[in-house]
């Protein structure tokens, strides 16, 4: 067989881009050749993400680009992975009959022995979803010359997500909650680490109820090895050169005090904390059936800044949730006023086929969500400003990144994830750690000298 180049362009969250290394080393594996550009590609796969309406549009609108490449390269496969594919299946094939194979998010494993069957003429929708089963132990090839070798990476401790926000379409687009074994994921940590990696992020939909719904260590049932265990664990890899770690998402009603404590006890995990609320209302976080209340969200940041007066919080919120009033969004103001977070990432409501509120009555009017999300927006860059600004004349110690004009490193992020820009080079490689003084402030990142 002549030599196939692959190219796959990924939407949505961290999890995704970790699927698409995951399919991007099996069909490297296989003998195929990942390419720089999608155009000159043989084989284009779409990792998919269907979390807003628009994301979705993105991935029908390249599919239509790809239609058009088609004259020019009739041989041309292209595949859909990830959520879209998990959700629409065949209804994609539907619309777009020129794609090779559908693969859904339990499935990406098996991508190369899927792409062969159907281009034998099998099965083209590979969507099966099952509540039970074991993610399969799988390590990452760190067989890369040095200049390759990244300095941060994602591992996924988990699929899935048993929550049921009403508003979400995780659950159905990624299943049941499973989580790996801890021992899976500290080997992979330790051939990351061991290979060059210095930062780590653990990820998941909801890290903190890692364990809770099956067995992750030997002897141990359910429930009986959590987050925090597992935490401790990856940290050790501090004796063998990890010098950060990470983790995302929290959900705030499984925060345990446990955790809240390695944020003291752990000097290798930074001081962030991503703790998204999605809303101010106790009325309407009930119909988001978040099942936690303002005041106990609020009791959980109290207690994060007792341990560590530092650390910096960020948010996730939905403006304009059916039923939504300008109380309950004013209650959503009061809330960012209060804990004043480092940043958020805020979205306008949008109803999602299959999930529960999207039956719900009381739609807010897209101009009154737009209004919502523009004020909220305005008071978060403010207050992000001000936060900024806290840091100046501090020394603090930031992971140097690659420059984009090569050379010289210019820039690095503080624990608390923040860009710093450099006004002179610093001679290093990439995850070298060095000290700085902050001299400059803007709303997204900071300015500083090395010290
Ligand atoms: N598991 C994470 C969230 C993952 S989705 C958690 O529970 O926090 C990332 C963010 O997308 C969510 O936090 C939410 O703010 C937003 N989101 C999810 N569904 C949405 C919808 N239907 N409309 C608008 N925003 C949505
Ligand atoms: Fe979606 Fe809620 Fe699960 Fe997060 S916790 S993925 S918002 S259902
Ligand atoms: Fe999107 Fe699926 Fe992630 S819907 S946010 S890619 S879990």
């Amino acid at each position: 067989m002549e030599q196939q180049l692959f190219y796959i362009k990924t939407f949505g969250c961290q999890m995704n881009e970790r699927d698409s290394e995951i399919m991007a080393q099996l069909l490297g594996e296989a003998g195929y050749v990942e390419s720089a550009e999608m155009d000159t590609a043989d084989l284009v796969i779409i990792n998919t993400c269907s979390i807003r309406a628009k994301a979705e549009q993105k991935v029908m609108s390249l599919l239509g680009h790809l239609r058009g490449n088609l004259k020019k390269k009739p041989k041309l496969k292209t595949v859909v992975a990830g959520c879209v594919a998990q959700q629409e299946g065949s209804e994609i094939l539907r619309r777009m009959p020129f794609v090779s194979l559908i693969i859904g998010t339990q499935n990406i494993y098996n991508i190369v022995p899927a792409l062969q069957c159907a281009a034998e003429g099998g099965q083209k929708v590979v969507t099966s979803l099952v509540d039970v089963y074991d993610i399969p132990r799988f390590l990452p090839s760190m067989d890369l010359p040095p200049s390759a070798v990244p300095f941060r990476k994602f591992i996924t401790i988990m699929q899935g997500c048993n929550n049921f926000c009403t508003y979400c379409v995780v659950p159905y687009t990624r299943g049941r909650e499973v989580s790996r074994l801890a021992v899976d994921i500290v080997d992979e940590a330790r051939v990351l680490v061991e290979g060059g990696v210095k930062e780590i992020t653990l990820l998941g939909q909801n890290v903190n109820s890692y364990g809770n719904t099956n067995s992750v260590a030997p002897g141990r049932g359910k429930g009986e090895y959590g987050f925090s265990e597992l935490l401790r664990e990856v940290a050790a890899l501090q004796e063998r050169g990890l010098k950060r770690l990470r983790f995302t998402t929290s959900n705030p009603k499984d925060l345990t005090d446990e955790l809240i404590d390695c944020f003291g006890s752990l000097d290798i995990l930074c001081p962030q904390l991503h703790l998204p609320v999605q809303a101010g209302s106790d009325a309407v976080l009930k119909r988001m059936n978040r099942r936690y209340t303002i005041s106990s969200y609020l009791g959980l940041v109290d207690k994060l800044h007792k341990v560590l007066p530092s650390i910096a919080l960020t948010t996730d919120v939905i403006v304009g949730f059916p039923g939504e009033t300008e109380e309950d969004f004013e209650g959503t103001m009061k809330l960012l006023n209060d804990v004043r977070y480092h940043g958020s990432f805020s979205f306008k409501y949008s109803s999602r086929p299959g999930t529960r509120a999207a039956d719900f009555s009381d739609a807010v009017p897209e101009d009154v969500k737009s209004e919502r999300l523009h004020r909220f927006q305005k008071r978060q860059d403010e207050i992000s400003l001000e936060r900024n600004k806290e840091y100046i004349g501090r020394e603090l110690e930031i992971m140097l990144e690659p420059a984009d004009d090569g050379g010289l490193l210019m820039r690095g992020r503080t624990g608390s994830n923040l860009i710093v820009h450099l006004k002179e080079g610093v001679k290093a490689v990439p995850g070298d750690l060095c000290m700085v003084k902050i001299t400059y402030a803007g709303q997204h990142s900071l300015q500083g000298k090395t010290v």
